[in-house]
Parts: structure tokens; sequence; C-alpha cells
């Protein structure tokens, strides 16, 4: 049976990817794949964590959960705001000063974009962002990197191609950023409207990370690809719905287009798709976002345990 050994570290909020150096995304996908192995541990007996969900979620916040039911914690919180004081009036920065009476670690996700940062201005209790408008989701950026190196068997020397809403997507703007670590290659393909931002575009410069911005998503691009990492057009940050139309059935990925796609493709999504990847791909062994969801699971156990300071050993 799988042991553990416990020390005390200092409790840290993860807000932004950008709060992990190199070495603690190491050590993180570490854990992970001491997770994986065995998921149920008695790790977090003792401990309450609290999950507020100001935005819809289905893998993030039942991963989290899941997460801590499997090391033994217990769980509060909502998944619908309507139903707490927020609807009542109750500022954020008031409903985090209640929750921390109560929780050892707060997971939240929230439209505005700052939001965890805000959050973790006002408690001690570590706060781990689940998505803040468009700007960060760091869970996902950890459960991305756990599933490229996983499929690839590395994170350096590889050709990452992002495909679809590059404006709006927290997912890509987080996972770019970690990356910069390491010597990856980026194709960015999105119609001008969602174009990666051109503050992305500038720290890729910046950091001389390889880059190529394409509109046609093409044979060429996809052949010379590692990782296919396709995004939804997010509907629920356009504030003209009509523009909205326009874009959103620009890029979908179809079983024909990957034919001549190099074998260690894989594809992934953060979830939930809408029209981007056709069904008929996910039975192709190069279909790996299902898989990358659950990897969510053990990316989160890992986060949740830095985040308490609880370094886990094997
Ligand atoms: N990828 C992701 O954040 O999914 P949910 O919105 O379902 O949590």
């Amino acid at each position: 049976m799988q042991t553990y050994r416990q020390r005390k570290m200092e409790k840290q909020s993860i807000v932004s990817i950008k709060d992990l150096t190199k070495e603690n995304i190491l050590e993180l996908l570490r854990v992970a794949e001491l997770f994986e192995k065995n998921p149920n541990r008695r790790i977090l007996a003792g401990k309450v964590v609290a999950t507020l969900f100001f935005e819809p979620s289905t893998r993030t916040r039942l991963s989290f959960e899941t997460a801590v039911n499997r090391l033994g914690g217990r769980v509060i919180g909502f998944s619908d705001p309507a139903a707490t004081s927020t609807s009542k009036g109750e500022t954020l920065k008031d409903t985090i000063k209640m929750v921390s009476n109560y929780a050892d670690l707060i997971v939240m996700r929230h439209y505005l974009e700052g939001a965890a940062k805000y959050a973790s201005e006002v408690t001690d209790v570590p706060v781990i962002n689940a998505g803040d408008g468009a700007h960060q989701h760091p869970s996902q950026t950890m459960l991305d990197l756990y599933s490229i190196f996983k499929t690839q068997g590395r994170l350096d020397d590889i050709t990452i191609t992002m495909v679809g809403d590059l404006k709006y997507g927290r997912t890509v703007h987080s996972l770019l950023q970690a990356l910069s670590h390491f010597r990856v290659k980026f194709n960015f393909v999105a119609c001008r409207e969602l174009k990666m931002p051109q503050e992305f575009i500038e720290f890729c410069v910046n950091n001389g990370i390889d880059f190529q911005e394409h509109t046609d998503f093409s044979p060429e691009v996809i052949n010379s690809t590692d990782i296919l990492y396709m995004t939804r057009v997010q509907r629920e940050r356009f504030a003209d719905l009509d523009e909205y139309e326009r874009v959103k059935d620009l890029y979908s990925l179809n079983l024909n287009m990957l034919r001549d796609s190099k074998p260690n493709l894989r594809v992934l999504h953060p979830l939930p798709r809408v029209n981007e990847i056709s069904q008929d791909v996910d039975d192709s062994e190069k279909a790996y976002y299902f898989e990358q969801a659950h990897n969510g699971l053990f990316a989160r156990q890992a986060m949740i345990c830095r985040s308490l300071g609880i370094d886990v050993k094997d």
C-alpha cells in the first residue's frame, strides 16, 4: 500500500498560475502522479473546504469536491449564489470573511476578473481561483499540464496549437503563461474578433516564446501539432450576441481533419464543448478530453494539499 509522509509548509493561495514557479509546477505534477496511483487517503481528515461558485461549473466544482471527499475532508459551499445572502446585497468581502470563519480553504469561481485575488487579500484562509472572468483558471492549467506530460512524456519540445476563443478563454491564457517555463512552440488559430489579446502576444515576445498566429485552421497547422487545444467560444462574455452568432462556428474539428496528423497528437479541450469537436472524434485514440477532465481530480488534490501547506511525499 502507498504511504505518504506529511510535513507542514506555508499555506498558499493560488489565484494565478504566475503564483507558481517552475519548481512548484513540477512538484505539483509529481504529487498529482502520487494521487493518481492512490486518490483515496485521509490526508484532509478534520479539514473543511468551501467551494463558492458564483458562475456555473460541472467539472471544476465536482472534481474539487471529489478531491476533498477522497482525501477525507468535508465540503461546504454553494453553486447557486442566488440562494445566498449575496442576493440580499452582501458584498464579496463580507461573504469571504464569513466563510473564513468556517473553512480551512476557499475554492472560488467568480465572473469578475481579479475576484480571487481580492478574496485572497481580505482573508488569511488560502484561496484557490477556480476561474475569474476571462482572466485565469490555474487548476485547469495544472490538469492541462499533467495531461500534456502524460500523453507526450515531456513538457519541452512540443508544438501546441490553440484554437477558437483565444480572447475570452481564460484557460489558454493561464496555459500559455505556465508553458513559458518550457520550450514550447505555439500556433494560435482564431478569427480577428477572438485573437490572442495583445497582452499575451507581448508576453510571448518578451519571453522569447516561439509563436505563429493563423486565421486558417489548415492541415499544415494540424499536421505539425503535438497538442491540439480546442476551446469553446465563450458566449457569456460577449457584449454583442450578434457577434457571437457570427463567430461561434468558425472552428470545428472532425475526425477526417486528423487523418494525416502525427501519431502522438492528442486533442485537448477544457470542456464543456459545444460545436468545436464533432462527436466522431470521441472514439479516436487521439481524443483525450475526457481523460483530461479525469486528470483534474489528481491535479486538484495536489493543489489543495499545497494550498493547505501539506507536503505530500511517497
Ligand atoms: N473546464 C471547466 O472549467 O469546466 P466547468 O466550467 O464545467 O467547471
